[in-house]
């Protein structure tokens, strides 16, 4: 099984370093500089994950030629659902037509795609469905802590989708290598708003309910991690990182995602990112830079392409998969 469309979607409005600057003790060098981010993508207040996860999903449902009511299964990877209940995905459903599709959320912070992919994957390899609808979507900047320079500036919003259908022989998703540490779970977090401490919990300051992270350890961690997941997955399809094509790792910060591709011994021209221009987009952030990709020419017939996600849990996940037409993918 494989990938048999694709699209995304951001929201229009622009907040670029230099405005930033203007709330912010912070500088555009210093966000350049650190991360490799010039600018993000911000929702209107009114828009949620689901308005973006539509957006995406509707390009990537009529890029596969899949009409809604194909799909048996609706993931939508994220960890800014509109409501606590019910699901984003419930809502993207609805509002698709898809009156054939099971949906659910899956909350694995930014590697929530590439589990999502993984989850997706086994529904059309056992045949179970047809056609399912992996997304990845969040409103990263509804969880910021404005006061906090130190995550405020890597964070924006946006969606990406895959339709997830048949593949031909030796194409699609050849492998998959899901990892999670919870050890590590305090370096990235947002400490309320769940079970432990409810929203209305009298004394609880707002900076609790956002999205709260230890920087430096992250850092360290997701350089390390990111080579070895994709390293798992690649051996696993029986290939080498020499193999790999276009390598698309979670775009969080270039600094992070240049060491992990030395790491790995795969150059940057085969590395593709676009956190410039979008920051740190969470679950939306693989299948925006896969999109994205594939309509600037990146992504060729027969290329061995590498998804890795990493975030909070600590979690990390993998997919090595070969790229087919679509057509090739999906014989009639
Ligand atoms: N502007 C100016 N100065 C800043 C800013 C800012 N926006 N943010 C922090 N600083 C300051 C700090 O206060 C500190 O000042 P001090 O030395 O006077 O104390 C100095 O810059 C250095 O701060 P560090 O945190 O040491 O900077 P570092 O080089 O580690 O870069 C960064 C920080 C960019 C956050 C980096 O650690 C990083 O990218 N970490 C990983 C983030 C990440 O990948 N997150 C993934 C999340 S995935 C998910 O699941 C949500």
């Amino acid at each position: 099984m494989g990938v048999v469309g694709l699209g995304h979607f951001v929201p229009p409005r622009i907040v670029t370093n230099q405005e930033l600057e203007s709330t912010l003790d912070t500088t555009d060098e210093w966000i350049r500089s650190r991360t490799g981010i010039h600018e993000r993508r911000m929702a209107e207040s009114d828009v949620c994950a689901s308005d973006l996860a539509v957006e995406a999903s509707l390009l990537a449902l009529a890029d596969a030629g899949v009409s809604p009511e194909q799909l048996g299964l609706i993931i939508v990877g994220t960890m800014t659902p509109d409501t606590m209940l019910p699901s984003t995905a419930c809502l993207v459903q609805h509002r698709l037509g898809a009156t054939n599709a099971g949906a659910f959320d899956l909350n694995v912070a930014c590697s929530g795609f590439a589990y999502s992919m993984a989850v997706g994957c086994q529904f059309v390899r056992t045949g179970a469905f047809d056609y399912v609808l992996v997304v990845g979507a969040d409103t990263m900047t509804r969880v910021m802590n404005w006061k906090d320079r130190g995550t405020c500036v890597l964070f924006g919003d946006g969606a990406g989708a895959v339709v997830l259908g048949p593949a031909g022989e030796g194409q699609g998703v050849l492998s998959i290598h899901l990892g999670a540490d919870g050890s590590g779970g305090d370096s990235l977090c947002v400490p309320a708003g769940g079970g432990r401490t409810p929203g209305g919990t009298p004394g609880v300051p707002k900076s609790e309910f956002c999205l709260q992270m230890h920087g430096k350890e992250v850092f360290k961690f997701a350089v390390s991690v990111i080579g070895e997941a994709a390293a798992a997955a690649v051996s696993k399809a029986g290939l080498t990182p020499d193999d790999v094509d276009l390598f698309i790792p979670h775009q969080a910060n270039v600094r992070i995602i240049d060491a992990a591709a030395r790491r790995l011994g795969v150059p940057m021209e085969r590395v593709f990112v676009n956190v410039d221009r979008f920051g740190n987009t969470s679950c939306g952030s693989i299948p925006l830079a896969l999109s994205e990709a594939r309509e600037q020419g990146r992504v060729k017939e027969g290329d061995l392409i590498v998804l890795v996600g990493f975030g909070g849990g600590l979690s990390w996940g993998a997919v090595a998969m070969r790229w087919g037409k679509k057509e090739a993918l999906c014989p009639a």
